[in-house]
């Protein structure tokens, strides 16, 4: 991953290309795993990597899908369901994740700071 400093607390990521419509990959952060996530062609959303319920980081490998109004990935371990919006995981909040800010600026993506 480039770690280029766009702005002021924004990191570039990777390109839109790169990243697959209804897929995940994952950037390093600062030492952090991020899993970011573009659902449809421009809607991104970005998660830590690391699943606690599987203590495994493996979020950016989940499958994509909705329940409800929710976007949700399901993790590729045991399948608990994690909100991209909010990161609650919807089977045990209390092994819910950070979200981070993303955005997409021309066809590059940038990570802000984690919302903990
Ligand atoms: S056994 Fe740990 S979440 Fe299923």
């Amino acid at each position: 991953m480039d770690d280029t400093i766009i702005a002021q607390g924004w990191v570039l990521a990777c390109s839109l290309d790169d990243i697959v419509p209804n897929t995940g990959v994952c950037a390093l952060v600062d030492g952090e795993q991020v899993a970011i996530f573009r659902v449809g062609e421009h809607q991104l959303y970005a998660i830590d990597n690391y699943d606690p319920n599987a203590d495994a980081s493996v979020l950016s490998r989940g499958l994509l899908g909705s329940i409800g109004d929710r976007v949700v990935v399901a993790s590729p371990i045991f399948k608990q369901h994690f909100d991209l919006r909010t990161g609650t995981c919807l089977e045990a909040p209390e092994y819910s994740v950070n979200t981070w800010q993303v955005r997409l600026e021309g066809d590059l993506v940038l990570l802000g700071q984690p919302k903990r």
